[in-house]
Formats: structure tokens, sequence, C-alpha cells
């Protein structure tokens, strides 16, 4: 039995802000934001845009892909920081009901960007211990641009809105020996110390917004870009090596980088992915980066990126890819995939 990816879909808003669009606006420039971070645009929802409409629009492709009907589903899994709702109910919920899925379970899960990568491992922990379930949605979506300060500079020039699906399934093939398919193993992690690194500090039960109170900013994420920064590319190097160990301890052989066809990065910021590719002497072509198009659509980003690769026909059946999530909690993990 394997837990493989069977099809991807994407989702990203038609409006397209550039550095230029944002520079006319705040006191930044294209120059800083592109060498800091390696990003050029971003995409942005309307105003009538939530996280579970561009969700609904990327499952809608992934399952168009596979053929098959959303009656099908056993699981939507999505992951999100920024919802439909705060608190209950869950946009897995929402999307459930629109796309017409009336037998699968639904649930949301809060990991930050690395909410794809936790959902992907719920997914097929869940199919795996389920005789009858064999189908799952697993979603990263984020309309991340209606909780972010559009005035500060340090924060809205970091991210975008999108949403990127994949289609899971329990099937036939062997999960380990000869002809391997799916997922082999995944890595997750979390430091709650690092809480106040990235939150939404108003809106919660912590600290609730108050009866009376005038609201002159709306909720909205707060980030120590260099505590994160430092976070993540200690967090990636360790989960790419350890990913690797852990392969190679259980198979015998030894699994190196060379045997990836592709890294796929949470897209936060270009030169995480070029800092840590120099400590472990991994060629910057081996990660696969579309941060320059989309910036950061936090959990949406994974998805994305597999989508993209997908429809471009970059993936081949049999490959090794590695993803790599980073993000809120702090949380961290990465899945190791034959594709
Ligand atoms: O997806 C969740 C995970 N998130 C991440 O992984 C993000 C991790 N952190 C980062 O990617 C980087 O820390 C940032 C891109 C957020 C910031 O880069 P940095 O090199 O750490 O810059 P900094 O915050 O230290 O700021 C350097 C300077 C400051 O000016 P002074 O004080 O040196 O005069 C900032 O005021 O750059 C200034 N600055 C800007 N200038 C123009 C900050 N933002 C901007 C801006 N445009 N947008």
């Amino acid at each position: 039995m394997a837990i493989e990816i069977i099809a991807t879909g994407k989702a990203v808003p038609s409006k397209r802000v550039t550095n230029d669009d944002l520079a006319a606006k705040i006191d930044t420039n294209d120059e800083w934001i592109r060498s800091h971070t390696g990003i050029g645009a971003r995409h942005i929802a309307d105003e009538d845009t939530a996280c579970s409409d561009l969700a609904l629009e990327a499952s809608k492709q992934a399952l168009a892909m596979a053929g098959v009907t959303a009656l099908s589903l056993d699981f939507i899994i999505l992951a999100s920081a920024s919802p439909d709702y705060y608190g209950c109910p869950s946009s897995a919920c929402v999307v459930q009901e629109k796309i017409g899925a009336k037998n699968a379970a639904a649930m949301d899960i809060s990991a930050g960007c690395t909410g794809f990568v936790y959902g992907l491992e719920t997914a097929a922990g869940l199919l795996s211990i389920s005789k009858s379930r064999k189908r799952a949605l697993v979603i990263g979506s984020e309309v991340i641009s209606k909780i972010i300060d559009w005035n500060d500079r340090s924060i809205c020039v970091l991210f975008g809105d999108g949403a990127g699906a994949v289609l899971v399934e329990k099937t036939g093939s062997p999960s380990e020996g000869p002809g391997k398919r799916g997922l082999l193993r995944t890595i997750l992690g979390a430091d709650g110390a690092g809480e106040k690194f990235l939150l939404t500090r108003r809106g919660g039960t912590r600290n609730p917004w108050k009866a009376g109170e005038t609201v002159t900013i709306p909720p909205h994420l707060e980030m120590d870009g260099r505590a994160v920064y430092n976070f993540a590319v200690k967090s990636v190097t360790e989960t790419i090596n350890n990913l690797l160990a852990e392969e190679s301890a259980s198979t015998g052989a030894t699994v190196t980088v060379d045997d990836l066809a592709w890294i796929v990065p949470h897209q936060a910021n270009a030169r995480i992915v070029q800092a840590a590719g120099k400590r472990l002497g991994i060629p910057e072509e081996k990660f696969f980066l579309n941060i320059e198009e989309y910036a950061n659509t936090s959990a949406a980003s994974i998805p994305i990126a597999l989508d993209e690769l997908n429809r471009g026909g970059k993936l081949h059946r049999g490959d090794l890819i590695l993803t790599l999530g980073f993000g809120a909690g702090l949380t961290y993990g990465g899945n190791l995939i034959v594709w």
C-alpha cells in the first residue's frame, strides 16, 4: 500500500501587484525587495474572495486532472493561516459543501506556512489506518492579503494570495523496496518558544477585540523577520539532512541530494534557500522557486509549486522529491515523496 499524489491544482488571483506598484504607495523599491527576498510580484484577491474560494478552484482542478468526482473524497484537509472564519467553521467544511463532497470528513490545519507538510502527513495517517477510506484532498489556501498591514513595508511586500491542492490516494503500489511509490516519510516539528516571532496578535482569546474599542488597524500579521530567517535556515538545513539520513538508515542504501529530482521549499525568501543550499553544498537549480511571481503564499506555496512542476512536465513518475516547510508556531517539516 502506498499513499500517492495522483493529481494537483492551483488557483491564483488575476490581480498582479508588482514591486513598482507597491513602491508607488509606500516607502520601498524594487531593488530592495528583489535583493532581500527574490520577490518581483504577488497576486492579490479581490474584496469578495476568501480562503475557501481559492481552495475550491484549486481542488476542482485536481479532481479534473484525476478524472474523479468530489463524491469519491473521504477527507478534505485544508491548511491555512487566513481561513474564512475565526475559529469555526473550518474552511475545509466550506469547501466540502461548495464542491459537493458529501462523503468527506473535513478539517483545517493551523501550522502556519508548514501547514501543507503537516496536512499531507495527516492525510497519509488517516488513510493508512482506515480500511475503507481511500482518497483525500490536501489543500493549502491563503488570502493573507486581508491580514496584512499594507502600511508596514517590513511585511506587506513579502506576501501574496493563492491556493494549491493535491489529490492523495491509497494505492496498491509498494511503499518500500523496488518500485516503491508515494509518501515515504515525513519530518514534523515545532518550537513553540517562537510563538511571538510570527503572529496575529489581536482577535483571538488571548487578546480579543473589546466592545466599544475603536479598530485602527484590522487584525494583521506581525513578524520578527530576522528571528524567523535564522530559524528557517537552520530548520531547512536540518530537515534535508534528517530526511535523507532516515531514508538511508531504513533502506540500508545511502540516499543523497543527488538522488533528488527536486527540492520544493516553502517560498518565503530566496535567500533562505540559497543560504541552506550553500551550507549543504546543494546547487541552486535543485530547488524549485517561483517566489518571484507569487511572493510568500504561506501554506499554499508548496502545493502551488507542486502543481506548476507537475503541469509544466518537470515531474516524472519515479522522481524522488523533498518538500520543506517552516513558519508560524514556529513550525517546520518536510516530506520525502516518490512521484
Ligand atoms: O513564511 C513564513 C516564514 N517567513 C520567513 O521566513 C521570513 C524570514 N525573514 C526574512 O525573509 C527577512 O528577514 C526579511 C526579508 C523579512 C527582512 O530582510 P532583512 O535582510 O532581515 O532586513 P531587515 O529587516 O534587517 O531590514 C534591513 C533594512 C532596515 O533599514 P535600516 O534599519 O537598516 O535602515 C529596514 O527598515 O531594510 C529596511 N526595510 C526596507 N527597505 C525598503 C525593511 N523592509 C523594507 C522594504 N523596502 N520593504
